[in-house]
């Protein structure tokens, strides 16, 4: 590795920034963190490929203090092309993974996996389908019908007259006879949550998810990670357990300490099962942004009692939702990013004239104060919109986080943390925070981003090996960092 590393200059060498930091039993030598991003490059049974392989690798290049690898599936069912843990199977895979980020960050940088659940959705169907194959008739649709249609009265015994008399209605008049949850199914695609406990599957998860995670974790650690990140953030199902929509009425929601049960209990399972000599901290929302949601005095209720159980570090983010997301198309199912909430996960430059820069950093100082006021000293990080070295460190400094995570900068210019420290910012690579590779992965294309395409389509004398997606127009990997001269 270059020889400045060992003598770094006087800005990075008094920083917060690269000074060490411990979560639970692993110590990073920097509070730098590439945090969960899913670029969709696993196969379409869950395991892991070359072309992952070259994106922690490249990722592992710039040396961050932690990289956090992409949300991966716990359980052993068919998941798309999504990371999956489900099974021993998945172990040798995993195992490669993090020999690659280990050789590529000549062991500088701490591997943590980020360990998901999530509910089931449905693409969004056509009304004639929804009528005809998945709405179930009741009476109460043929009371609503009588009453806009009397002249069908006779025709609503059967099930199949109900059916064929709403596909004559009018978009309005259907509105008026379907409840507001068969509204959703028609408009927005059918989609669990975690209060339908009419559901034996959806009642049992408190019985289920901790031993879920705790085998996920147990084989995260046989294959060499540093730790695990519980996922309680954004549309999946913890989260939705720390809702404050979460209204279940079994003990595991309705209350501060109900919604946080079920997280406290995963994490139990894990830290049982894993080992205390393990780290595992979780990701969650400093703040839902959708209406009736968790706010940041909820968030700060669940954090401390996640601290006081030992978790060893949190990660804060915000929104992401599937409450206030975009009805999607006919035929495509609903994206969490694609609402308000959406947007302040992962804020762009025209989101508004705040900007996306450290726009979400109260989340993380409020959630850090309110441990410290309880004597709790767990590591806690901010993320969105961190793109340079003053506002990491001064984020830092000011008590904002104990350590930075930056997602779209890393991607945009994975040796972004690398110049910083060997003191050539000038060379970074900015991300222009306009969410292009946040369409791809809400179309489940291959991530990348528009500045690393603009590189490769100026004349590359290797361009011929350059790995590129299936579409073959974009470069799969970030171009390598070409060192100005001093
Ligand atoms: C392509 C992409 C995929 C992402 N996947 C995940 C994920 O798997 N898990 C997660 O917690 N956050 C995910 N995020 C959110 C980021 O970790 C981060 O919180 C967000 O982008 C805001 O940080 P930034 O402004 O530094 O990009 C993803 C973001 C992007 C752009
Ligand atoms: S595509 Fe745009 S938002 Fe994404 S990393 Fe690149 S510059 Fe940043």
């Amino acid at each position: 590795m270059e020889s400045e590393a060992h003598n770094p200059p006087i800005q990075a060498a008094s920083s917060l920034l690269f000074s060490p930091i411990r979560y639970g039993a692993a110590v990073a030598r920097a509070r730098t963190w590439v945090p969960a991003m899913v670029p969709w490059r696993a196969s379409e049974e869950g395991f892991v490929t070359p072309e992952i392989l070259d994106w922690y690798g490249r990722l592992a290049d710039g040396q961050p203090g932690v990289i956090v690898v992409e949300a991966t599936g716990i359980r052993d069912v068919p998941s798309g092309p999504l990371l999956r843990i489900g099974a021993d199977r998945f172990v040798p895979g995993l195992r490669s993974l993090v020999e690659r980020v280990r050789e590529r960050s000549a062991g500088r940088t701490r591997l943590f996996i980020q360990l998901i659940d999530f509910l089931a959705i449905r693409r969004r169907p056509e009304r004639q389908k929804y009528l005809e194959c998945f709405l179930i008739i009741r009476d109460a649709h043929r009371a609503a019908l009588e009453r806009l249609r009397p002249e069908l009265r006779g025709r609503l015994a059967e099930d199949s007259g109900v059916r064929s008399a709403l596909q004559e209605l009018s978009e309005d008049e259907l509105r008026q006879v379907l409840s507001e949850r068969e509204r959703e199914d028609l408009e927005r695609g059918y989609r669990e949550r975690v209060t339908d406990t009419h559901l034996a599957h959806i009642a049992d998860l408190p019985r289920v998810l901790p031993g879920l995670f705790a085998d996920a974790a147990v084989r995260a650690r046989t294959a060499g990670f540093d730790g695990a990140e519980l996922h309680y953030a954004h549309a999946y199902t913890l989260a939705s357990f720390l809702s404050k929509l979460n209204t279940r009425a079994d003990g595991y929601g309705s209350t501060p300490e109900g919604r946080v049960r079920l997280p406290l209990e995963v994490l139990r399972a894990t830290q049982a099962r894993a080992g205390r000599d393990w780290t595992i901290g979780c990701r969650m929302l400093g703040d839902e942004v959708i209406e009736g949601g968790s706010r940041l005095e909820d968030a700060c209720h669940a954090a401390v009692a996640l601290s006081r159980a030992g978790i060893d570090f949190i990660s804060v983010s915000k929104g992401g939702k599937f409450e206030d997301a975009r009805a999607p198309k006919v035929g495509e199912a609903i994206y969490p990013y694609t609402g308000p909430s959406g947007l302040e996960c992962m804020p762009t430059a025209k989101l508004d004239e705040r900007g996306p820069h450290g726009r979400n950093l109260h989340l993380s100082r409020g959630i850090r104060e309110a441990l410290r006021a309880e004597r709790l000293s767990t590591p806690v990080g901010g993320a969105g919109g961190i793109d340079r070295f003053e506002l990491a460190e001064s984020a830092l400094r000011g008590g904002a986080c104990d350590f930075v995570a930056a997602a779209r900068q890393s991607l945009a210019d994975p040796d972004w943390w690398r110049k910083i420290e060997l003191g050539r910012e000038n060379e970074v690579r900015r991300c222009l925070f306009t969410n292009y590779c946040e369409g791809l992965d809400q179309k489940h294309k291959q991530v990348t981003c528009q500045l690393w395409d603009r590189d490769f389509t100026q004349a590359d004398p290797h361009s011929d090996n350059i790995a590129r997606s299936s579409d073959a127009k974009r470069r799969l990997v970030p171009p390598p960092w070409r060192r100005h001269q001093p």
